[in-house]
């Protein structure tokens, strides 16, 4: 029974692969014989993560590579003159191969497609721990340091880096720059795209090589990761010790002795539900930080990612695991795991999703489960020692992925419900099923993408 589900996982995932001139070049975010494709027939950048660390693992490292070149290739490179075109640096969400005659080329999406025209910011920040990765599974880092990729490295991190309107040391991005790729309250500093920031800094820094055309830009790296760190550290946790003091914070401080800096007004915090559901030792990362904003939803990627780059202290990740175990009906449920927790309901949800009927309370990116997410709960866990939890996890969700034939998400508020407009055969779900496996049964395969504290982490 057990062999002949990762069998299947397999082949379905052999299914998948894209073929760009009889090479292996990516995998296709779904294979549903029964919806209309969309931009399901793309690969994207973010979907291909799982696929990418799967391959590497089992010898296969030629696909990622060619994905690599060939991404890199549609990375852009100019700056228009008529400053319409998408920023330097920028990678796109998916692309597709194009077949006319004899003749094939690569169409990328840098959102000028896609459904409600979205940026993807987490793309170019995939893409250095794809190719992080796929240094450490192969040796083969002489690809790294090739002119072509240190030059792309250096238009991400420029693009990242630059001097904006802000002065965080956070990534300022609009709505649905991420996995979540609609409306959902995500704009401004959302946690997900500073797990996958501080990742990618850490990443290129291992990267880039040390001489005269990278100097500044490394100097940008080292100098952002400590105030970055900081910031999330201390700014974004949420435990009871911390929900106390924001209770009793007192707002219009100015000054840099300001205690509450954000100006954060204790009425905006959802006391009720956070003192019942706040664990004693548990805590985790809020979704999001700004003036007058502390988004306190539990946003799975941006903190299972803290984990595995060590952005959360040692302390922190063993207190968002914690949470996560003794909130397991809640985040794990009939499926690991949720997307985010809780769900935006009745005006909340018209307000901020634009009445997006797909992201309804407890569906899709709107509390929905995301079998994909399993490998990274598989890392956090493995990372913090907590094997019985993945051990469990996975048990639950080999009960239904086979029988349920790969679906992309699931409904409900546990989960029960295989997403209401749910592709099947989604090749993520897939490739994250075998992850989580071939971590488990390797926890050596985790420093593909795993990150040790570094000396600014060790401080704090
Ligand atoms: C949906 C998801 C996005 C994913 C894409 C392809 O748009 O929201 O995260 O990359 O489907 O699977």
């Amino acid at each position: 029974m057990e062999n002949s589900i990762v069998e299947e996982a397999w082949q379905a995932l052999e299914k998948a692969i894209i073929y760009y001139y009889d090479r292996p070049i990516g995998t296709l975010a779904a294979r549903d014989p029964n919806l209309e494709a969309l931009n399901y027939d793309q690969c994207f950048i973010r979907d291909f993560v799982s696929s990418a660390l799967v391959f590497l693992i089992k010898g296969q490292p030629e696909i990622v590579r060619n994905f690599l070149i060939e991404t890199l290739r549609m990375q852009i490179k100019e700056r228009q003159l008529d400053f319409l075109e998408p920023g330097r640096g920028l990678m796109p969400a998916s692309f597709k191969v194009i077949v006319e005659n004899d003749y094939q080329y690569l169409q990328p999406d840098f959102g000028d497609r896609a459904i409600g025209r979205v940026t993807p910011v987490d793309s170019c920040l995939w893409w250095i721990m794809i190719l992080r990765a796929y240094v450490k599974a192969t040796g083969d880092i002489e690809l790294a340091h090739q002119d072509e990729f240190q030059r792309g490295i250096r238009l991400i991190l420029e693009l990242c880096l630059v001097a904006r309107f802000d002065i965080y040391p956070t990534l300022l991005v609009p709505d649905g720059a991420s996995m979540i790729d609609r409306r959902m309250g995500t704009n401004g500093h959302p946690l997900e795209i500073q797990s996958l920031f501080y990742a990618a800094l850490r990443a290129a820094n291992e990267l880039l090589l040390d001489n005269k055309v990278n100097q500044f830009i490394i100097q940008g790296v080292k100098n952002r990761l400590g105030p970055l760190t900081e910031h999330i550290r201390k700014h974004y946790w949420l435990d009871m010790e911390r929900l106390n003091d924001i209770y009793h914070y007192k707002g219009e401080e100015y000054g840099e002795h300001a205690l509450n800096q954000f100006n954060i007004y204790s009425d905006s915090i959802p006391y009720a539900w956070l003192t019942e559901w706040l664990p004693e030792r548990g805590g985790y990362l809020a979704g999001n930080l700004g003036p007058s904003q502390l988004d306190c939803r539990f946003f799975t990627v941006g903190n299972l990612m803290a984990i595995i780059s060590s952005l959360a202290s040692p302390r922190q990740s063993q207190a968002i695991m914690e949470l996560i175990e003794q909130r397991f009906d809640d985040l794990i449920g009939y499926m690991p795991m949720k997307i985010c927790f809780p769900a935006l309901e009745d005006r909340d949800w018209k307000l901020v999703t634009g009445c997006d009927p797909k992201n309804r309370p407890w569906s899709y990116h709107n509390g929905g489960n995301w079998p994909v997410l399993i490998w990274m709960l598989a890392a956090a866990s493995l990372k913090t020692g907590r094997i019985e939890l993945i051990s469990h996890a996975i048990e639950i969700a080999k009960r239904r992925l086979s029988a349920d034939r790969w679906a992309e998400y699931y409904d409900g508020k546990n989960g029960r419900l295989v997403g209401k407009e749910a592709r099947k055969y989604q090749t993520w779900t897939i490739a994250g099923f075998l992850l989580a496996q071939e971590l488990l049964a390797n926890p050596e395969h985790l420093k593909l993408i795993s990150f040790e504290p570094d000396e600014i982490t060790n401080r704090a």
